[in-house]
């Protein structure tokens, strides 16, 4: 029995962990939970779970759920200490960390000093603070088992060689709902088109960060931390049918693959019960239905967040971390419609060209970045609304 805690337990990832728990009773117990704002869904996880702690961002909804759980073994807490009571639940075997955006990087960094192995979805941690993170991991001998599809498919495919014969890692990215549009067709898409993700059901800022293609980039700087690799030889390569999840490519010519349905209970049952694999967690992959696989270069002009992210990593220190919160801000405004989407990368790259990038040492340096590149995002954001 693996005890888990899940920060995050109301999005996407968080229900589909649920889902992987549900199916798999005598493997899993949940015995910590994190969310946001949603008390009803977590009212209703703690009922069905029964977690000892739990904690929800505002301590009004957190006196609320205490009151309506009153009924039930459980310790409700709220904020940022809150989140780390769940990170670092005593019984925790494992945590998987699914908050979205850098708001998850203090919980999962109290989960590593706890000792706790991690589950890891929040890529905006590793960009944020990958190097800190990592070092941290070394430290204390806690694993980081990918959750994202992509850096999944890629911790599958090294376990077929030596990590000195790997020359290139290759993520794989859909491209989007909007791959092959024009420029002028990219001024006019709404958020209702943007939030049409063409193969995978995700929560709304990773579904706008896939159409910008800085979900890829994203993924670009978390391969970099997760395994190692120089930014030189990790590759993008769109694949719509998004059913080759990655791929390793080896020194004598060799390229492995990973390949499945796209289904997130895959990588999160498998990132919880490696090295086994459960039977059944996804469905099963019929090829000969599926018939076509194609793959074509990114189109880096049209969709430049994804040169922002390399230019960043290149760049080091603070600058992925003031990238990434940049966009957070963007994709914000973008959701509740008061930027274009083009508008998107302008804000990133302003924001990225008025940063000097400083070394991250403490998560305070992480967290010190984030601040002044929302405050430069937000600045930005009134320009391109003014020219607009
Ligand atoms: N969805 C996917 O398929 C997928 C795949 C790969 C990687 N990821 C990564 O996994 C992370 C989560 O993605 P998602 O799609 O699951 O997002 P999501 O559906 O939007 O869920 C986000 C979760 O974080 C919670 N949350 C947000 N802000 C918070 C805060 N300030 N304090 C505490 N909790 C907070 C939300 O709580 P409430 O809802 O209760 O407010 C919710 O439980 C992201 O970093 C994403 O890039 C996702």
């Amino acid at each position: 029995m693996k005890n888990i805690s899940i920060l995050g337990s109301t999005g996407s990832i968080g229900t589909s962990t649920l889902a992987v728990v549900d199916k798999f009773p005598d493997r899993f117990k949940v015995v910590a939970l994190a969310a946001g704002n949603n008390t009803e869904l977590l009212e209703k996880q703690v009922r069905r779970y029964r977690p000892a702690v739990v904690s929800l961002s505002g301590e009004k909804a957190a006196e609320g759920l205490r009151k309506r759980c009153a009924d039930l073994p459980v310790r409700v807490f709220s904020g940022v200490e809150g989140m780390i009571q769940v990170a670092a639940a005593e019984s925790a075997n494992i945590v998987v960390s699914s908050i979205v955006g850098t708001a998850g990087l203090v919980p999962t960094m109290a989960a590593v000093r706890a000792g706790k192995d991690i589950a890891l979805a929040n890529k905006e941690v590793l960009v944020t603070a990958g190097e800190l993170m990592m070092s941290e991991c070394a430290a204390r001998g806690v694993k980081v088992f990918p959750v994202d599809s992509e850096h999944s498919a890629i911790f599958q495919c090294l376990q077929a060689g030596v990590r000195r014969d790997v020359s290139r890692l290759i993520l794989t990215a859909s491209g989007g709902p909007f791959r092959g549009m024009t420029g002028s067709e990219l001024s006019k898409v709404t958020l209702a088109q943007a939030l049409k993700h063409p193969n995978w059901s995700m929560g709304k800022k990773i579904t706008v960060d896939s159409a910008t293609l800085m979900n890829k980039g994203l993924e670009v700087i978390e391969a970099h931390w997760l395994f190692g690799m120089e930014s030189g030889r990790i590759k993008v390569l769109v694949h719509p049918q998004s059913i080759v999840h990655s791929l390793v490519e080896y020194q004598d010519g060799s390229v492995v693959a990973q390949l499945g349905m796209p289904d997130m209970k895959g990588p999160i049952a498998y990132a919880l019960s490696y090295p086994e694999r459960l039977e059944g967690v996804s469905p099963a992959l019929d090829l000969a239905s599926i018939a076509t696989l194609t793959f074509e270069e990114p189109d880096r002009e049209r969709f430049p967040c994804l040169a922002y992210a390399y230019e960043a990593l290149r760049a080091g220190g603070s600058m992925p971390a003031a990238l990434s919160a940049a966009n957070e801000v963007a994709v914000k405004h973008f959701l509740e419609e008061r930027i274009r989407f083009i508008d998107i990368p302008a804000v990133i790259k302003a924001v990225m060209e008025a940063h000097t990038p400083a070394a991250v040492r403490t998560v305070e340096d992480a967290l010190k970045t984030d601040r002044w590149a929302r405050q430069e995002a937000e600045k930005a954001i009134k320009t391109v609304r003014r020219e607009a």
